[in-house]
C-alpha cells in the first residue's frame, strides 16, 4: 500500500490543477453512514424513490409540518449529522488545500465536515444541511436566520418558498453551484477522489471528464468502484487512515 500512496504523492505533485471529488466514504469514521456498499442506508433500505422534491413542490407546507414535528424525534441519520465532527481525511484535505496541492474540492456530502476542518474552496453540490436555500432566487441563510413561525418559511428577500440546501432527489442541482464544479472539474488535470462510489450523476461524471480530456484519476476507497478501471492509481483502505499516510508522503517528498 505505501508504494501506492508514494505513487500518488508524486501524481499530485507533478499536477497542475488538483480538484477533489469526495463521497459519504470519507465520513464513515465520523459516525456517519454511507449510502452504498457495506453498511450503507440505502444497502438495507433500497434507494429511496427519485420523486421527492416533486412530492415538496406539491405540498411544501405539509413537507414543513412533517419535518419540523419530525425534528423532536430525529432519525439516526440526523442524529448521526448533528453528533458528527472533522475526522482525519477531512483534515488531510484542508491540509493539502493549505499547501497549495489541493486547487478546490467538490463534495457529495452535505454533512458540513469539510468546512468545518477548514477546507475553503469547496463546491456542495448536494447542498449543505445546514443551510437554508430560497427556491425563487437561490438565496443561502444559515438554519435560525429564518423564522418558522410560518410554514413553508418565506425568503426575506423576495418572499419565494424557502427549503432546506440538502439537493432532494429529483431536484435540480442549484445552477450556480454546479457551474462552479464544472468550471473547476474543467481546469483539473488530476482528480482526487476519495470515499465516492461514483454512481450518482453530475458528480460521477467530472471524474469521466478529467480522464477523456487525458487527465489523471487517483482514487481512495475502501472497495473496487465504477470509477476504478479508469483510475491511474486506486488505494485501497479506510479514508481516515489513508489520507493522512497520502499527507505525510506529500510532505516527506514536498
Ligand atoms: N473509507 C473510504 N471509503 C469508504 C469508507 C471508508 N471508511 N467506507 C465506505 N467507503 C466507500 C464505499 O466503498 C463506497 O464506494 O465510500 C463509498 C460510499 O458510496 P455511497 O454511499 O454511494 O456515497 P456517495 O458516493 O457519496 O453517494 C453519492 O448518492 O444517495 C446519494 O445524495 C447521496 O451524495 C450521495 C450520493
Amino acid at each position: 500500500m505505501d508504494n501506492e500512496i508514494e505513487q500518488a504523492a508524486q501524481m499530485l505533485h507533478q499536477s497542475r490543477y488538483v480538484v477533489g471529488l469526495t463521497g459519504a466514504g470519507i465520513s464513515v469514521e465520523s459516525g456517519i453512514r454511507p449510502f452504498r456498499g457495506v453498511g450503507g442506508i440505502w444497502t438495507e433500505h433500497g434507494e429511496p424513490p427519485m420523486d421527492g422534491y416533486q412530492r415538496f413542490q406539491a405540498d411544501p407546507k405539509t413537507h414543513w409540518e412533517d419535518m419540523v414535528k419530525h425534528r423532536t424525534t430525529a432519525d439516526d441519520f440526523s442524529h448521526s449529522l448533528a453528533e458528527a465532527a472533522p475526522n482525519a481525511a477531512h483534515l488531510a484535505l484542508a491540509e493539502l488545500e493549505e499547501m497549495g496541492i489541493l486547487r478546490y474540492l467538490i463534495t457529495q456530502n452535505i454533512d458540513n465536515l469539510h468546512l468545518l476542518a477548514g477546507s475553503r474552496n469547496v463546491a456542495e453540490i448536494h447542498g449543505n444541511y445546514t443551510k437554508l436555500r430560497c427556491m425563487e432566487c437561490n438565496a443561502r441563510y444559515e438554519q435560525g436566520e429564518i423564522s418558522l413561525e410560518t410554514l413553508p418559511p418565506r425568503c426575506p428577500a423576495c418572499r419565494g418558498v424557502v427549503k432546506s440546501d440538502t439537493v432532494m432527489f429529483g431536484e435540480p442541482i442549484p445552477f450556480d453551484v454546479l457551474t462552479t464544479c464544472q468550471e473547476e472539474s474543467n481546469k483539473a488535470d488530476c482528480m482526487l477522489s476519495v470515499g465516492t462510489s461514483a454512481f450518482v450523476y453530475p458528480a460521477a461524471g467530472f471524474p469521466i471528464d478529467v480522464k477523456q480530456r487525458g487527465g489523471r484519476l487517483v482514487e481512495f476507497n475502501l472497495d473496487e468502484t465504477s470509477m476504478t478501471p479508469l483510475c491511474d492509481i486506486s488505494v485501497r483502505g479506510k479514508a481516515a487512515e489513508m489520507l493522512p499516510r497520502l499527507l505525510e508522503a506529500l510532505k516527506a517528498s514536498g
